[in-house]
């Protein structure tokens, strides 16, 4: 139990994680001479004195860390269990499509999912300048508008050989079957999404054990084979034994069919690596679970006596959450009522910038003080002050408040995982809610052993009057002065 009254941020810090406020917080974040860093190597502190907050950071080198981790981790674990197949890391782009996102896992060695047409498309152009090597699978996912199939078929007819349809629905089969040049298929199995049965959204996905039988007769005899045998069982899984066991099933299935379709060589066990992103006790033993999973993989396959497949993850979360962050500073601090904490008011929206904190129940997002770790903490709620939506605030009403440095106004505040699924939903540019603006967005990337910085303007109201259909000399109005009050 923390005491109030004496516990200052360190301290609190310190009982409440076991973590000292200085050196490594996460494997993301640290904290040297008083100042934050991402990466161990961008100081927060200086990027808000230069731009001041809101301010949007992003850190691609930790994408690169990220990816060259799990290679390695999963090549110690192919040698510790003798597992002979290979491991292919394969980027989610549906977590993030932006241009230095995709390429920067590229970079790393990261195969390409996709999950709908136009990212097919980006996929098609990144192969044509060379910057997606014809070597990598392009796995596609999800169910198949005529356009996604299209946009399949033309990327096969213009010679693509690792493009790869996963079944979700037997229809798409009816019109890719036709295809004139041999294409790779994969099976995604439907009784896998919900078996951990706590997501009704999960139970529409894939084929069930009689359609992919249907799939195997449908190519026998054809120019097409099925390869890839497609299992998700979740996402952000920080139970290993649980995303294990709901893998096992699968694992059987795989080698069930495998027995029959001498083709097949991969088990693609889909999305559902947790983050460090969204915790600051977030404890994940990355290396043990491949190590387990090849132990696993490999004793069922000796049960079904079939050759162990090539393993193939699918990274969402993992690759790109925690590479970036926003800050926001406390513009104004107004009195819970009857006893309840504080709210703390910051200069942005908590509801736009992380939707996950309305969509998924329970979400948790590490939230840092930039300084005044040696002030006193007071609990707070923290809410969007650019928008004015009863929903615009964390921690969730069902949530513990958070205890921040009793500092108040003028106290900036790091809000973290911002990088998967967050921009996507949000959306990037255009008007959001209470038309709030994008703030300064400073991305930094590594050249030669050197951080490179770049800082993109924030959106400016032109920008968002426009795409309302507001001439924008018309809403152009000069505003009075008001003064800003420093906080004392
Ligand atoms: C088919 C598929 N693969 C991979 C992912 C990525 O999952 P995660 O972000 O948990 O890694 C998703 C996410 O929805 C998915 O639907």
């Amino acid at each position: 139990m923390v005491q109030l009254n004496e516990t200052t941020f360190a301290s609190y810090v310190q009982a409440r994680y076991h973590q000292a406020s200085e050196g490594p917080l996460t494997d993301f974040l640290s904290r040297r001479g008083g100042n934050l860093y991402l990466g161990d190597a961008l100081n927060l502190n200086e990027l808000v004195a230069r731009y001041g907050a809101p301010l949007e950071v992003v850190y691609y080198p930790q994408i690169t860390k990220q990816i060259r981790q799990m290679q390695a981790w999963a090549q110690e674990a192919r040698e510790a269990t003798g597992y002979r197949g290979k491991f292919l890391y394969t980027y989610a782009t549906k977590a993030n499509f932006a241009a230095e996102v995709v390429q920067t896992a590229l970079a790393a060695g990261a195969h390409y999912e996709t999950s709908a047409a136009n990212d097919v498309e980006i996929a098609h152009y990144l192969w044509e300048e060379g910057l997606l090597p014809q070597a990598r699978l392009i796995l596609c996912n999800g169910s198949k508008e005529p356009h996604y199939l299209a946009a399949i078929l033309n990327l096969r007819l213009a010679g693509h050989p690792n493009v790869l349809s996963i079944l979700d629905d037997l229809e798409e089969l009816e019109e890719l079957r036709n295809c004139p040049l041999p294409l790779a298929f994969g099976v995604r199995e439907r009784a896998a999404g919900n078996r951990a049965g706590n997501h009704l959204g999960n139970n529409r996905f894939g084929l069930t054990g009689a359609e992919i039988e249907d799939v195997v007769k449908q190519l026998e005899g054809s120019p097409h084979r099925l390869i890839l045998y497609h299992a998700m069982v979740g996402t952000q899984i920080e139970d290993s034994d649980h995303f294990l066991a709901l893998l096992h099933d699968s694992m059987i299935a795989y080698c069930q069919l495998r027995r029959k379709v001498p083709s097949l060589r991969y088990f693609d066990f889909g999305g559902g690596m947790p983050t460090s992103g969204y915790k600051l006790d977030f404890k994940f033993d990355y290396a043990a679970f491949m190590h387990r999973l090849m132990a696993q993989m490999r004793l069922v396959c000796q049960d079904y006596n079939v050759p162990m497949p090539d393993l193939i993850g699918e990274f969402g979360r993992y690759t790109v959450a925690n590479h970036s962050l926003f800050l926001f500073e406390v513009g104004h601090v107004k009195a819970g009522q009857q006893d309840a904490p504080a709210w703390y008011l910051l200069n942005g929206s908590l509801m736009v910038s992380f939707p996950d904190m309305l969509l998924v129940e329970d979400q948790e997002f590490v939230v840092l003080p930039l300084d005044d770790w040696d002030a006193p903490v007071t609990p707070v709620r923290l809410a969007g002050r650019r928008t004015c939506d009863s929903d615009d605030l964390y921690p969730r009403p069902h949530q513990e408040p958070l205890l921040l440095p009793a500092t108040g106004k003028g106290l900036t505040v790091a809000v973290c995982g911002a990088g998967a699924y967050q921009q996507m939903i949000a959306g990037r540019g255009g008007a959001h809610h209470c038309l709030n603006p994008e703030p300064r967005r400073v991305e930094a990337r590594e050249v030669k052993g050197q951080l490179i910085l770049r800082s993109q303007a924030p959106q400016s109201k032109a920008a968002i009057m426009q795409q309302l259909g507001y001439a924008p000399s018309r809403v152009a109005i000069p505003l009075p002065q008001v003064a800003h009050r420093k906080a004392s």
